[in-house]
């Protein structure tokens, strides 16, 4: 009997899979990685005849490259260089391997990474568990073991695994089996997996199964150059469906998708937001924007100090949202370091023309030291002086804004760091 291939791959992967014990250890990105990559801002354009500086081809990721060391993004943390989708020929070469297209990538992908990793960077790239990425460039589905095999030769350092033109209910098999396999090359490769985005509408989410498979995860729409994006993101952040937020620690973190600080969609107060909440959801931070052309201030924003800590907390957990002060004033915590510490956020989505106020005691957000909390904004980094259990704090968020501030306990013993 002859059996149809899409049957033998799912035995072949159930097999697999029936060995896989905990499949992600790789020790990597103890708190949420950093970096840059394409898609937001440069898309699918893969003209470099007419457009050789923003099309999808090495000279886009070497220039970024060199911007993220002149410019001190990757001394801020930034360090993966992230290769989306549109990187590949049309076909696999004579050994189906995957292969760049030539004349955009006339150095090939091993070169490259060897190009970042001279900068104290790291190359990330971008493949598909379906027959085809979302582009419809060639997918991994009947390769991956042999795909993991081929970047791990080239050195790279990240797989985003897309799902594209794929079936949505092999993706709890596959994605561990693609872990494994990248585990099996004993390169070290930050696996980034787009599964919950696609399991996600309506139905349950397996959240532990993806958090023991994956570094990060997509869950939600691909962001795109406007507030309401963002802000849609956000929502779905504040509605937590299956508890996620539980399943975000060091190794492993929800990803909301690309910062699109210094595109053209969000005012100043709404970039703010973006960054801010980011670094409250305990986000991976990867930019997508033209690191030649942003302006001073949006880049000032992404290398905040003070936003960044929050975000690069070590006890990585991810805020939640605690309360609303009134409709769409949301309050959010996230407990950071040192101890019985706690970062806030107050977001504001109204637009409506005027500024509103939160007016906030401690208590509620569960701050109980009797000797009260140091409270600092965290963008200027002004002090805002001692906090008691009962006292309250009046913070104003923008329309379309955010108050940010950190309160840290003081008399505990534990040494506040200022940064
Ligand atoms: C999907 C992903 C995006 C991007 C594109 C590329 O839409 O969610 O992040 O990778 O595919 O085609």
């Amino acid at each position: 009997m002859k059996l149809p291939y899409k049957f033998i791959e799912i035995v072949l992967l159930l097999t697999v899979f029936a060995f896989l014990v905990n499949s992600l250890d790789n020790g990597l990105v103890p708190t949420p990685p950093m970096g840059w990559m394409d898609w937001e801002r440069f898309r699918c354009n893969i003209n470099c005849d007419t457009d050789p500086d923003n099309c999808i081809g090495e000279r886009l990721f070497m220039r970024t490259a060199d911007r993220m060391v002149s410019d001190g993004y990757r001394d801020a943390g930034y360090v993966y260089v992230s290769i989306d989708d549109c990187w590949m020929s049309k076909e696999r070469d004579s050994q189906l391997r995957l292969q760049a297209d030539p004349k955009r990538f006339p150095h090939g992908i091993k070169w490259l990474a060897d190009y970042m990793h001279q900068r104290g960077l790291k190359l990330g790239i971008y493949e598909d568990f379906g027959t085809k990425t979302c582009g419809g460039y060639p997918g991994s589905e009947f390769f991956l073991m042999s795909d993991a095999q081929t970047f791990a030769d080239w050195d790279v350092d990240m797989l985003k695994l897309d799902g594209c033109n794929s079936h949505v209910d092999q993706m709890s098999v596959g994605y561990p089996t693609m872990g494994l396999f990248l585990n099996k090359t004993g390169r070290p490769i930050l696996y980034s997996c787009s599964w919950p985005a696609y399991t996600g509408s309506g139905k349950k989410t397996d959240y532990k199964l993806i958090a023991k498979t994956c570094n990060m995860w997509r869950n939600y729409k691909d962001v795109e150059d406007s507030w309401d994006s963002v802000y849609g993101i956000i929502q779905f952040y504040a509605e937590d469906r299956d508890h996620f937020s539980s399943v975000a620690g060091p190794g492993n973190w929800n990803d909301p998708d690309q910062l699109i600080i210094g595109d053209y969609g969000l005012s100043w107060n709404q970039q703010k937001v973006q960054m801010g909440m980011w670094a409250i959801m305990a986000s991976p931070l990867f930019m997508s924007v033209d690191l030649d052309k942003i302006d001073a201030q949006s880049r000032s924003l992404l290398l905040n100090r003070r936003v960044l800590a929050i975000n690069q907390d070590k006890l990585g957990i991810q805020g939640t949202k605690l309360m609303s002060k009134a409709a769409a004033l949301d309050v959010w915590t996230k407990p950071i370091l040192p101890k019985g510490s706690l970062a806030v956020a107050v977001v504001n989505g109204n637009n409506k023309g005027v500024p509103r106020t939160a007016v906030i005691q401690l208590k509620e957000l569960g701050l109980t030291n009797p000797s009260g909390y140091n409270v600092t904004e965290t963008f200027d980094g002004t002090a805002l002086g001692l906090f008691r259990p009962l006292d309250k704090l009046t913070v104003e968020a923008n329309p379309s804004g955010i108050y940010l501030f950190t309160a840290v306990p003081i008399n505990t013993g534990a040494k506040t760091i200022i940064v």
